[in-house]
């Protein structure tokens, strides 16, 4: 997909919801001071800063969709400086151990949460529902509350674009897919660059190996390798690593990197 965007995205999403979260934490208005503006304070009192938790399903090490959520997290502490305090937890399951982070999360003071996996989603709702005063972001998923939002990129406009390309340069006219997690995000990703590929020649046909996990370096090797096996030249991932192109690179074949800049 187009790296930029990505983190472009991913940055201005972190921004508004902090932003607005900062102006509700603080009961700021923006209207003229009525009296002499005191002098500003040296940095923020800890009381009034936003904590901002970031909850991680892979190493921020990843190359891909947890380093770049990491960039926007150092992105807004460095926006908002000491009005905000960010922290991260990285490999966290998506499991009861999603439900059992956020929680301590809210008991260190945090009052905004970026869960940022899909399978996070049924926990987010649940830990929300009993955290009135708390504000939650869930990547990508489709259930909401009132103090929980769900945000999204539009993923699908860069795997078309990857599938154009794809086409283009397909010898064997055969490209191919290491998906990840079975989640309509990836499901639109897939369509999208099969759909990208085909619109450049109709007959080229495409393969899918599903790992079922975000980060499993040696499983994306492996579909990437049975891919190629298959005949497959060209490839896209929706996994969290680099390892399809690395693999890519080593069998001769290409592949797009996704979340972040995999060349
Ligand atoms: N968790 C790890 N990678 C991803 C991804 O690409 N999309 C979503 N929604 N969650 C993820």
């Amino acid at each position: 997909m187009n790296t930029l965007g990505k983190r472009a995205l991913i940055k201005m999403i972190g921004l508004s919801a902090v932003s607005m979260a900062v102006l509700t934490a603080c009961g700021k208005k923006e209207e003229a001071p009525a009296a002499p503006a005191a002098a500003p304070a040296a940095a923020a009192p800890a009381a009034d800063k936003l904590k901002v938790g970031f909850m991680y399903v892979s190493p921020i090490g990843d190359g891909g969709w947890t380093f770049q959520h990491e960039l926007g997290r150092k992105a807004i502490q460095e926006k908002f400086g000491d009005k905000i305090e960010t922290s991260m937890v990285e490999s966290v399951p998506e499991s009861a151990d999603a439900e059992r982070v956020m929680r301590d999360m809210i008991g260190q003071g945090n009052k905004l949460v970026f869960a940022t996996s899909f399978g996070y989603q049924d926990f987010v709702q649940k830990v929300a529902a009993d955290s009135q005063g708390v504000k939650f972001e869930h990547a990508t998923g489709y259930k909401t509350a009132d103090n929980a939002a769900v945000y999204d990129t539009k993923t699908f406009e860069g795997a078309y674009l990857a599938g154009i390309v794809a086409g283009a340069m397909t010898k064997t006219k055969t490209v191919g897919v290491v998906a990840s997690v079975p989640i309509p995000e990836v499901v639109r990703n897939i369509n999208s660059f099969v759909l990208g590929a085909q619109s450049v020649d109709p007959s080229i046909k495409a393969k899918v190996v599903w790992v079922n996990e975000w980060f499993a370096p040696p499983k994306e090797s492996e579909a990437a390798n049975s891919l190629i096996n298959g005949g497959v030249d060209v490839m896209y991932q929706n996994t969290n690593s680099p390892a399809v192109l690395k693999t890519a690179e080593e069998r001769g074949a290409r592949a797009f990197g996704k979340d972040g800049d995999m060349s």
